[in-house]
């Protein structure tokens, strides 16, 4: 047998197909997040994170800031770590019952993953993510945003279930993900749509009580930034796709939507060692997809009665901490690594100490004053 730490990274993604049949949550939740980070810079990029980044082997729980993965001491499989989830199908516990919660449905790629399986268990009193025990599988280790809100800078008891997944574009038709078994957000969409859409007795929410976020586009300009052709035009190509799936949303009862737009991720330690060039390449991108999504929202909102919209301006608060680490107490803006003092957990994602930030600017401000 094989460890994990010692087969090679097109050894394991040949695996996926097979294994992933066999167990799709699995899978996802095996996979180490830096394998799905070289996937998000398929092409060009890879060659760089695939030396850089070893695969992670076991993963243990440190504290509530950092789970530990090390190489090396690996089971015989490639199918690693994850605790199986054992109860009912689709099902909340029945200390639920008495619970008024409200409602957080979300979507995302590998910045808001926890690794939730929508056939698992049901977020509920005792886990409000359901299923994998919090903060989940996040990106770095450790909680992000969507643990924070949910958790700390919440305003109400919330269920959240999270239908983010890592190396996840709008579209696998418009850009490929870096392995065709990454749930697009079409993909996640359609989970939610097939699963608890019709508010279920285990999912009682209600157009009032449910908010509805999306952070996407991360991937689908980090895959096709460099390419020809109007990227401006290509950004409201993905920002269409998007919007037909809130439209979705909407005709399910959706109302409430919380829209994230793309952070400048050429800022990223991974884009740092790229050329002048091609970090300003796709800066440019970012700021044309996230001029299109603030306008795209709006006519949404005006188009469809009794919707509420929220903004959270990632880019925004990415950059002030970026311009400024030290005041948020990292010591620069470049490094990556574990420490509490290190704004990238590693040279794509940001850390949760980062994380932490971004929940309180997104529980406190973002939707101040809500029941959220
Ligand atoms: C990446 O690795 C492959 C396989 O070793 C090689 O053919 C290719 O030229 C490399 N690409 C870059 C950009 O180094
Ligand atoms: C926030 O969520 C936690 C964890 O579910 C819960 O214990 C707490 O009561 C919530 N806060 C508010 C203000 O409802």
């Amino acid at each position: 047998m094989f460890s994990l730490s010692t087969i090679s990274v097109s050894t394991l993604l040949a695996l996926l197909p097979y294994v992933s049949a066999q167990a799709p949550a699995v899978v996802k939740d095996g996979l180490d997040p830096r394998l799905v980070l070289q996937g998000i810079n398929h092409g060009y990029l890879h060659n760089v994170s695939v030396s850089d980044v070893p695969l992670r082997s076991v993963c243990t729980f440190s504290n509530q800031w950092y789970s530990q993965c090390l190489p090396g001491s690996a089971p015989t499989t490639a199918v690693v770590t994850q605790p199986a989830t054992t109860t009912t199908s689709g099902s909340a516990p029945t200390t639920t019952a008495a619970s008024k919660a409200n409602y957080w449905f979300s979507f995302g790629d590998s910045y808001t993953q926890t690794g939730f399986t929508p056939s698992g268990t049901l977020p509920n009193s005792v886990n409000p993510f359901g299923n994998p025990d919090f903060p989940g599988w996040t990106a770095t280790g450790g909680t992000n945003w969507v643990g924070y809100v949910t958790t700390t800078y919440n305003n109400s008891l919330l269920y959240t279930y999270n239908y983010a997944y890592g190396g996840a574009t709008i579209d696998a038709n418009l850009v490929k993900p870096y392995t065709p078994t990454v749930l697009s957000l079409t993909d996640q969409v359609n989970q939610f749509l097939t699963t608890v859409a019709n508010k279920p007795a285990s999912t009682p929410w209600t157009s009032s009580n449910a908010l509805f976020s999306i952070w996407i586009g991360i991937n689908d300009i980090g895959n096709s930034w460099y390419l020809s052709g109007d990227r401006g035009a290509f950004s409201d190509t993905l920002l269409n796709a998007e919007f037909a799936l809130v439209q979705k949303l909407y005709d399910a009862g959706a109302r409430n939507f919380l829209f994230v737009n793309v952070p400048p991720i050429e800022r990223s330690p991974l884009m740092l060692r790229e050329s002048t060039e091609s970090q300003a390449g796709e800066r440019a991108v970012i700021a044309g997809f996230n001029s299109r999504l603030v306008a795209k929202a709006n006519a949404f909102a005006a188009a469809n009665s009794g919707v509420k919209t929220f903004f959270w301006d990632s880019h925004a608060q990415f950059t002030t901490i970026l311009n400024s680490p030290q005041t948020y107490g990292f010591k620069d803006a470049t490094s990556y690594g574990s420490g509490s003092d290190i704004f990238w957990g590693n040279d794509y994602h940001p850390s949760s100490f980062a994380h932490k930030f971004f929940g309180q600017e997104v529980g406190q401000n973002a939707l101040e004053g809500t029941i959220w």
